[in-house]
């Protein structure tokens, strides 16, 4: 069942020409220099004149110098882990030569950092993604899969860049709070087209907004636990009025198994499209018939199937891919009037494939894409519009919830655990640094098989953190994996928006690690104080049920929390 769609070389075809689509974010990375920033700052006011008068929406300038609002400028007096890594060790003389921080280099099981400094370098850190919710043999043939998909994205990263962008490099990476930040910032100012013309749904939008604004303070809920969200009064008010307002409306159009055949991805590493669209298509509360009465339009493909049967092996092009979704854009724009209304902005899709932010940016940007592959900076996904969707692995569709769960705290033995396919250039340095380096280091590369790959799985009951690095994408079914085994999540993913951003705290209850701090990864996980790391691990035990997938939907599980990130990106853009 391992499929094979191209061969290396194709791949690196496939990087060029993902290059030159995105050349925009290139010059969105040259623009962030840190030098940059403040320039732009000075000008920040002429900037907001030209938006206003040529962006209506204010989205392009907002988008390409988001520090404009002096919020999301990087505070240097922070104290990050890298400021004591030895970065020749990571990159080569010629990026240590231009390093602003050249470090001195600090013996690998040194005590290093205070627990101060080590709650702020999991406060600063950056970012990460998801993980699934593995369990079985058939997570070789998903990776599988995986490996494939990944060798045809873009494997451009640091490394790839000049040296003399290295300064770029370094403060590249959008820290949790700055995308807290950028969401905020977004909001203002990318807000929804106008509606060419009014419907009852609009103000319905417009007065969740209100209560949601002004929820009713509590916090201590017992069905929520408060510490896990960014604001739980909001969240609970926001949940109740989707439940009590909500409708979406689904196109009839489109032909199987691309569109409206959702059994056909209901296992492996991209079954959250396959799972939303089945539980959306059967929900008698959400889902309407009249399209007037309709707060969001979905789109039922699937990304999977998509390049599946439409991707020609060896083609190194997705064009068919991009034209396909054209076409059927084009049809129900033409068909009906309510892409017409709003521009599409009240429409959505839920797409797991590496591939979607590329093949949708086109055609389908105005819409709310729910994305696994959420990378703020290389694949154009925007925040506070798009939205990040869980990657999680299933490998029994009866039982999506067998085997969760794993060892007490006090029994966690394993300090940290990785293991996984080499994808992508951040797992070689990670094993470079730590494979066979530390017995409290479990870090390996592909394990050897096993019955319902029961190693990897003990492994990751039974350590304390259980690392998620990034493939070739930010992605990685790894993040709701480690949630799933009650592990505390360590992301290592330079800019990965991590799913339900917009009302999770992930900082609570996961540790963010820049890519370029891997060879400090031991001190910064043997400096987290015990208690600080029991509160986690609780936490993940009580975040656990907001990425449970079930047959039949529950109240905050993974299908409603996604819903609810569309819903709640839906009204926050929604015109006064
Ligand atoms: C940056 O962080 C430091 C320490 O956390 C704080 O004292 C300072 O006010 C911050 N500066 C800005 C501009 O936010
Ligand atoms: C520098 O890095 C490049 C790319 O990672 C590598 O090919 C090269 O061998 C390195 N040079 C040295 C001197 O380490
Ligand atoms: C740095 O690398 C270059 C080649 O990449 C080499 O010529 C030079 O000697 C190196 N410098 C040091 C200090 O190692
Ligand atoms: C950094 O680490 C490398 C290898 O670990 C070592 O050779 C080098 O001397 C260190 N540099 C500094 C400045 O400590
Ligand atoms: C770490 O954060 C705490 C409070 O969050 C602050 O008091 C302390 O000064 C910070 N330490 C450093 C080194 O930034
Ligand atoms: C949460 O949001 C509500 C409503 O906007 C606000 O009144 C409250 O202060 C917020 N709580 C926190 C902790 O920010
Ligand atoms: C959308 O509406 C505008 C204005 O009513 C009209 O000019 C345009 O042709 C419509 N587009 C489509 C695709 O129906």
């Amino acid at each position: 069942m391992v499929v094979w769609f191209c061969g290396r070389s194709s791949c690196f075809n496939h990087h060029l020409y993902n290059r030159i689509f995105t050349m925009g974010h290139e010059f969105q990375y040259l623009l962030e220099t840190k030098r940059f920033v403040w320039l732009v700052a000075l000008v920040f006011a002429i900037f907001m004149m030209f938006q206003y008068f040529q962006f209506p929406n204010g989205y392009v300038v907002s988008s390409l110098f988001p520090v404009s609002d002096g919020q999301i400028v990087a505070n240097t007096t922070r104290f990050h882990a890298s400021d004591i890594s030895n970065i020749s060790s990571l990159h080569n003389n010629t990026s240590n030569a231009l390093s602003p921080i050249s470090a001195t280099h600090l013996p690998q099981n040194s005590p290093a950092l205070t627990p101060t400094a080590a709650v702020n370098i999991t406060l600063s850190a950056p970012t990460i993604p998801l993980g699934p919710v593995a369990s079985e043999s058939d997570r070789d043939v998903s990776t599988s899969v995986k490996d494939f998909n990944g060798l045809q994205k873009n494997p451009v990263r640091s490394d790839d860049k000049s040296s003399a962008t290295k300064d770029v490099i370094t403060e590249d990476v959008v820290t949790i709070s700055e995308m807290h930040d950028m969401l905020v910032h977004n909001r203002a100012s990318s807000r929804s087209m106008k509606p060419r013309w009014s419907s009852a749904v609009d103000k319905e939008l417009l007065d969740a907004k209100f209560q949601i604004e002004n929820a009713h303070v509590n916090e201590n809920d017992p069905t929520l636990y408060a510490p896990l969200f960014v604001n739980v009064s909001r969240f609970k008010r926001s949940y109740e009025l989707m439940e009590k307002t909500l409708k979406v409306y689904i196109y009839k159009e489109g032909a199987k198994p691309i569109f409206h055949e959702p059994q056909a991805v209901q296992k492996g590493i991209y079954a959250s499209e396959g799972w939303f669209m089945k539980n959306m298509k059967a929900s008698q509360q959400f889902v309407t018939k009249k399209p007037k009465q309709a707060h969001l339009f979905y789109l039922p493909f699937s990304s999977r199937m998509l390049e599946e049967k439409l991707f020609v092996p060896d083609s190194h092009s997705h064009n068919n891919l991009v034209q396909y979704l054209k076409n059927y854009l084009d049809l129900i724009a033409g068909k009906y009037s309510f892409w017409n209304r709003t521009g599409g902005s009240d429409h959505f899709f839920v797409a797991c494939h590496d591939w979607t932010p590329s093949i949708t940016k086109k055609h389908m940007n105005t819409c709310i894409r729910a994305m696994c592959n959420s990378d703020i900076k290389k694949e154009g996904f925007t925040l506070g519009k798009d939205v990040p969707l869980p990657e999680t692995l299933i490998s029994s569709p009866k039982n999506p919830l067998r085997e969760y769960g794993g060892k007490p705290a006090s029994e966690r033995s394993t300090l940290a655990f990785f293991a996984g396919r080499m994808h992508g250039d951040v797992r070689p340095i990670l094993l470079q640094h730590w494979q066979n380096k530390d017995p409290d280091m479990k870090i390996f590369g592909k394990l050897p098989k096993s019955k319902h790959n029961i190693n990897y799985i003990n492994y990751m009951k039974s350590s304390k953190y259980c690392i998620c690095a990034k493939g070739y994408e930010v992605n990685s079914p790894r993040v709701v994996e480690a949630i799933f085994y009650d592990c505390v999540p360590v992301i290592i993913s330079d800019n990965f928006v991590p799913p339900f951003f917009e009302v999770l705290n992930w900082e609570s209850f996961a540790v963010f690690v820049k890519e370029k701090d891997i060879p400090n990864l031991k001190k910064i996980l043997v400096s987290i104080p015990e208690s600080r790391y029991l509160v986690m691990q609780e936490r993940v035990k009580k975040v656990q049920e907001h990425f449970f997938w079930h047959v039949k939907p529950i109240k905050y599980d993974i299908f409603h929390m996604i819903l609810h990130s569309i819903w709640y990106t839906r009204v926050f853009r929604t015109l006064e």
